[in-house]
């Protein structure tokens, strides 16, 4: 563990708990919001808020595990350098390869939901792209689409400016923070007067978990969790941000910490005014567009084309923070040799990881604007889930295996915190459907593969033991040499 810590970082650190919250918050609140809260009314009823607080509560237990995580080992890399840590080699590089579904592809994701607000707002202003240039084939039910050239060309915008410096970056990011949350509130006064209390009867519609006559799409609670989940990722990749921050074993824990507690405060009273204001079935009418919706409720046309700004600005800052950590783990894998060295060559002026960064901007680019990935949100959910997982029992394993490594943060109740969250995950992952499983298995035999194939022969772990085994061959062979020559 001391020589993962002890390796020298050629990046800038400038980031404190602000900025740290900042960044927290810029990856947090965005899509699941502004875009999933439809879904979620849908499955769950007014009783989407319970399902926004047993998602927050899962995500508590893991971003505590986070927090001591990012404390004891204060290195990029995130759950993958703490699986490393953990775990070793081959957990590590499965995490890495898990992550790719966290970051880059959530990225995409959100690159679509950015397409369809940018679009909308245009068609305000009176300008329109022509509608085949809107989204990629296949998105839109009787309409011909090609490419999302918006979401593509927004993605590149992103990667230019991660790609210059970590500077550039923050204020970026603290700018378009301010003014989403600015956005956000500015929502929760303006609408909550219209609120009417018979729109939260019944309450729980569909109890926990069931199916409707006929259907596999489970519904309830806890399949609403396990969609909205989507809203609160994002708070880990404050950890990958460990080599770029200053005093990182304090700022990184509260950092993790704040962001989420922020954004669960938010979500819970905006989904009570949401179901408060709109009669749960009548979500089905806007399932893209929830919040402008409730806004279309309430005559307010002016807030509508502010909160459409919010709605950009938030998924710009998701982006942003997403591919800054994408770029980081992938940093922190190349540089243990899991990954070619390309990934990890720090630019000599910008001081970032400038080749990976453009590597992981355009495929997700591309992604983004090719292929219809709005089916593949839950494969984000289950990547995560099992990072989390994987952290979590990281947790107990290293309070027992290294109970003297320096904590700047210990998360309380261990081994009970990091046991409820992988049980919260556990049961946040049933409530996806069995399609996701499928392709997460998919997804992960292939890294197996990419594993097996390349890793597992480069990794500094085993050409450091191969080197050991030479090392050893040669002294056996000088000294077999130097006792036949004495003979
Ligand atoms: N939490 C992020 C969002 O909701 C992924 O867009």
């Amino acid at each position: 563990m001391d020589e993962v810590i002890a390796e020298a970082t050629p990046l800038r650190r400038t980031m404190r708990t602000f900025d740290l919250t900042l960044l927290g918050i810029g990856a947090i609140i965005g899509t699941g919001i502004f875009v999933l809260t439809g879904k979620g009314a849908l499955t769950a009823g007014p009783a989407l808020s319970v399902s926004f607080l047993l998602a927050a509560v899962c995500c508590g237990f893991a971003g505590l595990c986070y927090a001591e995580f990012a404390s004891m080992v204060p290195v990029s890399g995130s759950a993958y350098t703490y699986a490393y840590i953990a775990f070793g080699e081959i957990v590590a590089f499965m995490i890495g390869w898990d992550l790719v579904l966290e970051y880059a592809l959530q990225a995409a994701t959100v690159s679509a939901g950015w397409s369809g607000y940018f679009v909308n707002l245009l068609d305000g202003l009176g300008l329109h792209i022509p509608v085949q240039l809107t989204a990629a084939y296949g998105t839109t039910p009787g309409v011909t689409t090609y490419f999302n050239l918006p979401g593509f060309l927004i993605v590149l915008a992103i990667t230019w400016v991660l790609s210059i410096g970590i500077n550039q970056t923050k204020r970026t990011n603290d700018v378009m923070v301010l003014i989403k949350l600015a956005v956000i509130i500015l929502f929760i006064v303006c609408v909550v007067r219209f609120v009417q209390p018979d729109n939260w009867k019944p309450f729980s519609p569909y109890g926990w978990y069931s199916f409707r006559s006929g259907s596999t799409t489970p519904m309830g609670i806890i399949p609403a969790a396990s969609i909205v989940f989507f809203s609160f990722i994002g708070f880990d990749a404050v950890s990958s941000s460990a080599e770029e921050t200053i005093n990182p074993n304090k700022t990184l824990p509260r950092g993790i910490l704040i962001s989420l507690g922020i954004s669960t405060v938010l979500y819970i009273i905006m989904t009570l005014i949401m179901t408060g204001v709109v009669r749960y079935p009548e979500f089905a009418k806007f399932i893209n567009a929830p919040v402008a919706g409730v806004i279309l409720k309430t005559g307010m046309g002016w807030l509508a084309f502010i909160v459409n700004i919010g709605a950009l600005l938030g998924m710009t800052t998701v982006m942003l923070v997403q591919l800054y950590g994408q770029s980081r783990i992938c940093y922190a894998m190349s540089r243990d040799g899991m990954i070619p060295r390309f990934f990890g060559t720090v630019h000599p002026r910008y001081r970032t990881p400038f080749q990976g960064t453009w590597f992981f901007g355009l495929l997700t680019a591309i992604a983004g604007g090719l292929v219809n990935i709005n089916v593949l949100f839950e494969l984000v959910n289950i990547g995560t889930l099992s990072a989390f997982i994987i952290v979590s029992a990281g947790i107990i394993w290293m309070r027992w295996k290294h109970p003297e490594a320096h904590r700047g943060f210990r998360a309380p109740g261990v081994p009970f915190t990091p046991l409820v969250s992988i049980v919260f995950c556990l049961v946040l992952i049933a409530g996806l459907n069995w399609e996701t499983w499928v392709r997460f298995v998919v997804w992960f035999a292939l890294g197996m593969v990419v594993y097996f194939s390349y890793a597992a022969s480069h990794s500094k772990l085993r050409l450091a033991d191969k080197n050991r085994a030479d090392d050893t061959h040669r002294d056996h062979h000088e000294i077999d040499g130097s006792q036949s020559a004495s003979h």
